[in-house]
């Protein structure tokens, strides 16, 4: 029996109760699709920097790299300043994992409500490919003159042939394995990004050629948001890098559905991937069992997708779809119907049967 060995970090405000949620899927499974799970809890979060002064200690990060999957909640404490846990925390393990990719699905489940007027599950359903670990993540800047009339702010956009042909070659994996157009949509902006996007170009037709199964396009970063609202049935894979996919993607999150739904991968194909709901802590609903935690039940699936347990991810989502059109009066968090436990319990027991 396989047996996994999976880290559990709930982080800050409704974190910790979508999480539960996601267990107890994960537990469901586990036992409907014969394999063994051991969670390692941490703590790491706003309540412990406040307390510590730590945001994602070095040897956490070690002991990461023997884990096979990382299951995170969220980020985000009202008493902090913006940006220290997202970098100190989010990013340092995307980094430090080496977790070249974000995957994001962008699905509307039957019984979802979309903004989009007159579009269906049947339209949306792509994945987008984010480029994860440079571009204009990576921190490379700084100031000159700083708080003077002449100060000067740069912020580079990293582009390496190898981060980037690492990430296009997994968008090409990705597109084959999916039952659709088998299309895979560059996204970027040629027109003025003439350095970063010549190289993204480039490296995509090359590794394209590899792949002829696979049809290709390009789009720029502007019109692709303008398809996405537009025509969104275009879409079967997009690849991107990092900070057009952080943009793009919550948009696709936008048209899912929403924070409720929404889920998404910081994968290492080769090594430690970390999955995460995308809503963030929702503060003002901490506590109160009204959250919606199918966006952290989705990021579980998406987890046990990418550790090779198919049958289980395809089950648990089967069981989402099931609980969005027949039980969900709404996504939205207090009008779901339903608490957060019982939403829980709806997916694990349609799982279980
Ligand atoms: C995301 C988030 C992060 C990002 C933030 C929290 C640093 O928005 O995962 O998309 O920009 O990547
Ligand atoms: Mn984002």
């Amino acid at each position: 029996m396989k047996a996994y060995k999976i880290g559990v970090l709930p982080g800050d405000g409704t974190g910790p109760e979508v999480v539960n949620e996601g267990l107890k899927v994960l537990e469901a499974a586990a036992s409907k699709f014969d394999f063994k799970y051991e969670l390692s809890h941490y703590d790491f979060g706003g309540d412990r920097y406040l307390k510590t002064g730590e945001t994602l200690s070095d040897s956490a990060i070690e002991e990461f790299k023997q884990l096979d999957a990382i299951f995170l909640g969220a980020i985000g404490h009202p008493n902090v300043k913006p940006g220290i846990l997202e970098q100190g925390i989010l990013l340092k393990a995307r980094f430090a994992l080496d977790q070249y990719i974000n995957l994001r699905p962008v699905k509307l489940y039957p019984g979802v409500d979309t903004p989009l007027k007159d579009k269906g599950p049947d339209d949306i359903d792509f994945v987008v490919v984010r480029e994860n670990t440079e571009g204009l993540y990576t921190g490379c800047g700084g100031f000159l003159k700083k708080d003077t009339p002449d100060e000067v702010a740069i912020q580079t956009s990293i582009n390496t042939r190898k981060g980037v042909e690492r990430c296009v070659r997994y968008a090409f994996e990705v597109c084959k394995t999916r039952n659709k157009t088998k299309n895979l949509t560059l996204c970027g902006k040629t027109n003025v990004l003439t350095f970063a996007f010549d190289l993204w170009e480039r490296a995509f037709n090359e590794v394209g050629k590899e792949y002829p199964m696979i049809t290709t396009d390009y789009a720029h970063v502007d019109a692709t948001c303008m398809w996405m609202v537009k025509n969104p049935e275009w879409f079967d894979v997009i690849v991107t890098d990092n900070m057009f996919g952080d943009i793009i993607t919550d948009l696709g999150a936008m048209i899912q559905g929403g924070m409720g739904i929404a889920a998404g991968g910081n994968i290492n194909p080769e090594g430690v991937s970390m999955f995460e709901p995308i809503g963030g802590s929702a503060p003002k609903y901490t506590g109160q069992n009204i959250i919606n935690p199918l966006a952290a039940i989705a990021a579980l699936q998406l987890l046990l997708e990418i550790l090779g347990e198919r049958k289980a991810a395809d089950s648990i989502e089967q069981a989402i779809m099931y609980v969005t059109g027949e039980k969900l009066e709404s996504l939205a968090a207090g009008k779901m119907g339903y608490s957060t436990s019982e939403v829980g319990d709806l997916v694990a027991e349609r799982l279980s049967k």
